[in-house]
């Protein structure tokens, strides 16, 4: 059945996934904190990211960084500069909004990287006024994203908050390059936290003030860009991709990475897309339907980026929305840097024999968009069990298995569960719950997302066996005490859990 993004929140915070910070105050608007089911969901997300991603290429490490940075590093970058939004403020009330995002929701049409003046141009077409006064809309303005930061007495540099986790890799460019002995392409991933003074922070945690990215910046020789030595594998591989040109239709077209390269997308750059589609389809388990690549343009990539594809994800009530992107970002940012900090970026190639800054293709992502993502996508109002079942796949869930004695005032039954608790958690994520019958233990390990539930009852104490029973489908399976460590494996990494023992319920 349908549900709202409004469900979604409610059930964040009735299970303590996240829900606004500092709430005893009020909360403030684009904060978010994480309980422990949504910290271990999104430290899992994480990790799954970093597995896969880093182990992509040899040369691919993940590295971290103050989240205060120089003033200098965005000089160079071009954010003090370029990283502005353009804002629609009421000329009576204290009404004000980000103009493209407020002219969207009416027009129903995305206006993205146009000027301050076309924006003005726009809200007079439509005569758009305030929302809240119905009063005449000023002229549309902009203003810089970034958080400066006071420092100490505030008298010596001038700092930011960073905006993006990207800056991080590409002043530590020189010094990983030489000590990861000059091999390109080097990859320097940065999981973190990033801070944008977002002018309407809505939609829960999609659009925040404070929040986490897992990026990477592979940084390789340009001269390269047109090949990468594992496409021929890929290169019949099916990506959902919506160009530019498919945009009249408004229809996602499936082309192999062979025809995307044929319509000049550069080889390096689509075999990172092929990467990340079988991140999502094979490793996160995503739906084929709910993902696509949605081709940006020229006036709507950011200020940085030659070729930019985001990463979408249809949700259930905002439709195809951002979770990353990938980004060709040429040497734009070690240019940058070079400029500003008189350090020297470009670097001898051996391998090549030539001279050259290095250019970067980042592989972005925004960690709380994703995990938002895995639970509107995983929640499932089950009319027939009764309750809210998440479907996550076992490798992002907060806890894979719960171990439940049938019940809990025989001593021989609780003992025996705790022991068999304590063996799975040297294995897995889990939980040991006594409390409650065991259909509304069933139910509340079904709502927390929980793959597997374990259940010790008389017969284990005759014959050393449990049941198991499956949250995708109430299945239950009877398996021996000595063969349960090697059947849950076998859950994990996707079997059926009724191909793996006697079906009894
Ligand atoms: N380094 C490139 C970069 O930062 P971006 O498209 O601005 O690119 C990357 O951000 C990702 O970060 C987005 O795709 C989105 O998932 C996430 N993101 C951006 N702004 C956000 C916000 N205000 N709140 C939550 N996530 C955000």
């Amino acid at each position: 059945m349908a549900h709202s993004a409004q469900d979604i929140a409610t059930f964040c915070k009735k299970k303590g996934f996240m829900y606004a910070s500092s709430e005893i105050y009020g909360g403030i608007a684009g904060l978010y904190d994480y309980g422990h089911l949504g910290t271990k969901l999104k430290h899992n997300f994480e990790n799954v990211w970093r597995k896969y991603f880093l182990s992509l290429h040899d040369n691919f490490f993940e590295i971290e960084g103050a989240n205060i940075m120089h003033e200098n590093v965005f000089k160079a970058s071009g954010h003090l500069e370029n990283f502005i939004d353009p804002i629609v403020d009421c000329s009576k009330c204290d009404f004000s909004e980000r103009a493209d995002h407020f002219i969207q929701a009416k027009t129903k049409n995305r206006h993205e990287g146009l000027s301050p003046e076309q924006l003005t141009k726009l809200i007079e077409k439509h005569n758009l006024v305030c929302p809240k006064c119905q009063s005449k809309l000023r002229p549309v303005t902009v203003m810089n994203m970034m958080f400066p930061v006071n420092l100490g007495t505030g008298k010596g540099n001038r700092a930011y908050l960073r905006p993006e986790t990207a800056q991080t890799p590409f002043v530590n460019f020189k010094l990983q390059y030489e000590l990861q002995r000059k091999k390109l392409p080097l990859g320097l991933a940065v999981v973190g936290k990033a801070y944008r003074n977002e002018i309407s922070p809505r939609n829960f945690v999609l659009r925040q003030r404070e929040f986490t990215q897992a990026e990477l910046q592979i940084f390789f020789n340009p001269a390269k860009l047109n090949q990468h030595p594992h496409f021929e594998m890929v290169k019949d591989y099916r990506l959902r991709t919506l160009l530019v040109e498919d945009r009249i239709k408004d229809q996602v077209k499936e082309r192999s990475a062979e025809e995307l390269v044929s319509k000049g997308l550069p080889q390096f750059y689509v075999y990172h897309l092929v990467k990340i589609q079988q991140f999502y389809f094979d490793f996160l388990k995503i739906p084929a339907e709910k993902l696509r690549f949605y081709e940006l343009d020229e006036k709507e990539r950011a200020f940085y980026n030659k070729f930019h594809f985001d990463i979408e994800i249809e949700l259930q009530e905002f439709g195809f929305t951002e979770a990353g992107g990938l980004h060709y970002r040429t040497n734009h940012d070690l240019q940058g840097h070079e400029k500003i900090s008189k350090e020297k970026m470009e670097i001898f190639d051996e391998e090549s024999g030539s001279k050259f800054i290095p250019h970067v293709l980042e592989l972005s992502f925004g960690v709380d968009r994703n995990v938002y993502s895995l639970l509107d996508l995983g929640y499932d109002d089950d009319k027939e069990r009764g309750n809210i079942v998440l479907h996550l796949s076992a490798n992002v869930t907060p806890f894979f298995c719960a171990v439940f004695p049938l019940v809990k005032n025989k001593p021989e039954v609780t003992i025996k569960a705790e022991e068999i608790s304590s063996l799975v958690k040297k294995h897995f994520s889990c939980f040991y719950d006594e409390a409650a019958s065991v259909g509304r233990r069933y139910a509340r390990a079904d709502e927390i997302g929980t793959s597997v539930c374990c259940t010790v009852d008389f017969q284990t104490l005759e014959d050393n066996t449990v049941t198991l029973r499956s949250r995708k489908t109430t299945k239950q399976i009877r398996v021996k005490i000595s063969e349960l460590i090697k059947t849950l494996e076998k859950i994990y990494t996707g079997e059926n859990l009724e191909t793996l023992g006697k079906v009894v319920s």
